[in-house]
């Protein structure tokens, strides 16, 4: 039968980003070359710091419409010291995610074999630690209203306007009821801060209790506020399973989880349209890390978490398998010592730990 060609838009981007990104299509053909019934083809885009530079601009005025061509994107990092982080971030990752309707962004946690926690209940038990934050990914405080007023003189005024809508928090919420319907727990936490902000944030509240009707007797619901929700993660990780948060609070959460969970090079990320109309687009949560920039320590199992996350996403429920074996022959991975990064405690490569991951895809999958 005809193979299925699954067109990917890569978009490396800077720093680490570029290593990553090389190493998942490796460990991306790997898998399309093991199993045999589908492949990837790749269209590499330049939209960098680097380029930015040079011509004025990271993405040309058809960017979206050049996206539209693919089934997925991958993407590695942007950021560099030389470019104001508010204009990479607004010229790149945060239009493609509003534009691209990608208003779900999923982000799991568990804690890979051979991963040294920082916290002494989760070295003895890693399997406290399982979780899945679902982040709010197109409005809230990242909507992007605001403006300054007298520049950046003695008297400026800045507002930086936190949006929510009904729509944006009710899909949210739903989607969020989904996962933790899916998964064995059941088990659903939502994120909030409607003591202090009285109006976005009780909106948020309200919508999130209507939908949990929907849910009665097949999710199990609790609320949180985020600052003790921060304590939570820390001190009783096994309380939690699936958890909803908003855009900024999600962002800040998920890199407390990624830490908790031993390094913050392990961790992946999905920006959904659930609708499919658009492509989603994967992405490992770290950034360009230029403190170790070309120098070929990157671990990549961030950036392979991500890849197997889009494997899953792509196949529609037809490829959980492989998506599955690929988890497996990273873990397997991550398992030996003399495969392991440096913020994983090891002495590994970039390169070593893919050469070994397509040795392990081989072999499972
Ligand atoms: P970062 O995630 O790039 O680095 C934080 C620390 O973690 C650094 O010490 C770095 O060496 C280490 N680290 C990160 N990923 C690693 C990996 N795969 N293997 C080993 N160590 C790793 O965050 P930082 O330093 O705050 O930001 C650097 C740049 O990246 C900034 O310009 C920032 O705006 C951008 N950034 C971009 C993101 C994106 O593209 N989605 C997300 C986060 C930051
Ligand atoms: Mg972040």
């Amino acid at each position: 039968s005809e193979k299925k060609v699954y067109r990917i838009a890569a978009i490396p981007g800077d720093g680490i980003g570029v290593d990553i990104t090389e190493a998942a299509v490796k460990v991306l053909d790997k898998v399309a070359e093991t199993n045999g019934t589908f492949s990837f083809t790749y269209t590499t885009f330049d939209w960098s710091s680097k380029a930015y530079l040079q011509r004025g601009y990271y993405m040309p005025d058809d960017w979206a419409t050049q996206l539209r061509a693919h089934d997925a994107i991958y993407f590695g990092a942007v950021g560099w010291p030389d470019v104001p982080d508010h204009i990479s971030l607004w010229q790149m990752i945060l239009p493609i995610r509003q534009q691209m309707n990608q208003y779900v962004n999923v982000r799991p946690t568990r804690i890979l074999r051979g991963t040294r926690a920082p916290v002494s209940q989760l070295q003895e038990k890693p399997g406290d630690l399982d979780w899945i934050i679902v982040r709010e990914n197109s409005e809230g405080e990242y909507a992007g209203q605001g403006g300054t007023t007298h520049g950046h003189a003695e008297n400026a005024v800045a507002t930086e306007l936190a949006i929510f809508t009904r729509v944006g928090i009710e899909r949210i919420m739903r989607f969020a009821f989904e996962t933790a319907k899916g998964r064995p727990r059941r088990k659903l936490t939502m994120v909030t801060k409607s003591n202090a902000q009285r109006h976005g944030m009780v909106l948020w509240d309200r919508v999130f209790y209507e939908v949990a009707k929907e849910y009665e007797g097949v999710v199990e619901h609790d609320k949180m506020l985020v600052d003790a929700m921060t304590v939570r993660m820390v001190n009783k990780p096994e309380s939690m399973d699936t958890i909803v948060a908003t855009n900024l609070h999600a962002d800040i959460l998920s890199d407390l989880a990624a830490a908790l969970a031993g390094s913050i090079g392990i961790a992946p990320s999905s920006n959904l349209d659930p609708t499919r109309k658009n492509p989603s687009m994967f992405e490992p949560i770290h950034g360009s890390a230029p403190d170790i920039a070309g120098q070929g320590i990157a671990n990549p199992v961030g950036a392979f978490w991500s890849a197997a996350e889009m494997v899953r996403w792509l196949g529609k429920g037809e490829l959980d398998t492989v998506a599955d074996q690929l988890m497996q022959a990273i873990e397997n991975v991550t398992g030996e010592p003399k495969t392991r990064t440096r913020d994983m405690g090891g002495s590994a490569g970039t390169e070593e730990v893919t050469a070994a991951v397509c040795a392990e895809i081989g072999k499972v999958c």
